[in-house]
């Protein structure tokens, strides 16, 4: 396995994510513990990640001495060079300026990490975002890429197995950078490659018996991949010692709440309590217009719902969350400065603080495909690992003005025409996300002899690889005149339906 020094920046996961695509088990640890975990894990090699800290100030995380005396091949990348450059004798010293963002190195000579990727002479793309830079190196590296302003772009030393990157390759800006980490693995390292999430599931069991010994657990589950997965998990890891609470509150997509309850029941034979909640929520939301206050009623009804019945349950010190690497780092604020609340997602905080629960978050270093990948494995079908993404508030952020149980009723029928032409189309999987909103306007239309006066719908179609950003999904030309057809001829309350062409930025993905 790889051994991950995280020295705090905000992109240590995706080194983590690069190395697993590599087929190569890695784990991620903060500085502070890197020497116990390296003792334990044993690791191949070590990644040292970048930082915000600066090696010249006093105090600054350094590279464990054990590591450093190990032997072992290394990947210093950023800080993790500046670090490496330091203490292993060269000098390290403040920009002015920095330099963030695109820039272009020019490799000079060969080195493992190129090795079927790139050749002397050659520029290429990566992404820099550094203050500080390497000004002399350390005795036995070379200088392998250079940029203008970081003539250390790349380090070698070729003897000892140590090499330093001065850009992210992490990130998905450095076009070749996930080949440069996979690069370092297996030709470098020469690990195999032939890790699988099959063992992920494996050490997560084992992790998660060893946090949970014989306590109990409460699982919310929300209908979507992400609780389901980790539900099924955390089950395959203590089985009865796992309770599962559903609260179903009126706002799911078509036929979803019955699709969670014959699966987890059903299938897999996991205790289930389903709660009826459509009452609470529906009774709650009457009058609310506000997205932000909708959002908030909803996710402290969710939390209110949920509280009462673990009350009843009782016994259970751990609560069960699905989160994902990406809700952990949006809901820090992506640039450690002071961030703009856009949405408020409520899918992570509150809960445990409130309930005075420890948490067990098995998929917390995940991506969405990797859960996806992880379902799959836990032999959860397809057509519901592959599901589009579904926000925790529902259908309620996609009735723009008051929710009714009418009008959840009117939506949700439309949206079900509207996916069901996208899968007959073989579309699905081509969007990243399809859906459609409820507008709180009316407008004439003529059906038959008669004058209409009934609501508008828009559909909303995007491509995303990540939910960040997103553009419109461009439909073949017969097909939105025919879902539009189809929606106004058998859903009654729509006579107009439009199609949204925004993209992410400058509207969201939801309208809410
Ligand atoms: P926006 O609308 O912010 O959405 O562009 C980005 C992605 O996040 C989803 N989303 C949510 N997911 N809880 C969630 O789990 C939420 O409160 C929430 N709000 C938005 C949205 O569907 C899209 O995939």
């Amino acid at each position: 396995s790889i051994l991950i020094v995280d020295f705090g920046s905000q992109v240590t996961q995706l080194i983590a994510r690069r190395v697993r695509e590599a087929g190569v088990y890695s784990e991620v640890v903060p500085f502070q513990s890197a020497e116990a975990a390296f003792a334990r894990i044993k690791p191949a090699a070590v990644i040292l990640s970048g930082g915000p800290a600066s090696v010249v100030d006093a105090g600054s995380p350094r590279i464990p001495q054990a590591i450093l005396d190990s032997g072992l091949p290394m990947l210093g990348i950023c800080y993790g060079q500046q670090a490496l450059t330091e203490q292993l004798g060269g000098k390290v010293e403040k920009g002015d300026s920095g330099e963030f963002g695109e820039a272009f190195i020019t490799v000079e000579d060969g080195c493992a990490l190129f090795d079927g990727l790139w050749a002397q002479g050659e520029r290429h793309q990566v992404w820099m975002s550094h203050g500080d830079k390497v000004t002399a190196l350390a005795p036995g590296f070379r200088v392998v890429a250079t940029s203008p302003g970081a003539p250390y772009a790349i380090i070698a030393n070729d003897e000892r197995r140590v090499y330093a990157m001065q850009f992210h390759p992490e990130v998905v800006h450095t076009p070749d950078g996930a080949k440069l980490i996979a690069n370092f693995a297996r030709h470098v390292v020469g690990l195999t490659g032939d890790w699988t999430m099959a063992e992920f599931r494996e050490a997560k069991i084992a992790e998660i018996r060893e946090q949970v010994g014989s306590g109990r657990v409460i699982c919310g589950l929300s209908g979507g991949v992400d609780s389901s997965v980790a539900a099924l998990l955390i089950h395959e890891a203590i089985g009865d010692q796992l309770t599962c609470v559903f609260v179903d509150g009126g706002i799911l997509r078509q036929g979803e709440a019955e699709q969670v309850v014959s699966l987890f029941r059903g299938h897999y034979n996991i205790p289930l309590v389903h709660v009826d909640a459509q009452e609470q929520f529906m009774g709650g939301l009457a009058g609310v217009t506000d997205p932000e206050a909708k959002r908030k009623f909803i996710g402290k009804t969710f939390i209110d719902v949920f509280e009462a019945e673990a009350k009843k349950i009782g016994g259970a010190e751990f609560l069960a969350q699905g989160t994902l690497y990406p809700d952990v780092i949006e809901s820090v604020s992506f640039t450690g400065g002071p961030s703009v609340t856009i949405k408020s997602h409520h899918n992570v905080g509150g809960l445990p603080e409130r309930m005075n629960m420890k948490l067990v978050e098995p998929l917390r270093e995940l991506f969405k495909d990797e859960v996806r990948a992880l379902g799959r494995e836990l032999g959860l079908p397809d057509v519901f690992v592959g599901r589009h993404p579904f926000p925790g508030p529902g259908l309620a952020i996609r009735i723009p003005g008051e929710v009714t149980k009418e009008r959840c009723d009117i939506l949700r029928k439309a949206d079900a025409i509207y996916l069901e032409e996208i899968r007959n189309a073989g579309l699905y999987d081509a969007i990243w996300q399809a859906f459609a909103v409820l507008l709180p306007v009316r407008s004439v239309g003529v059906m038959g002899d008669g004058r209409t006066y009934d609501s508008v719908l828009a559909l909303r179609a995007v491509t995303s690889v990540d939910g960040m950003t997103a553009q419109a999904f461009d439909f073949p030309g017969d097909f939105l005149p025919r879902v539009t057809t189809r929606i106004i001829n058998e859903v009654k309350g729509i006579n107009r339906v439009v199609y949204d062409y925004t993209s992410k930025p400058p509207g969201t993905i939801e309208w809410e």
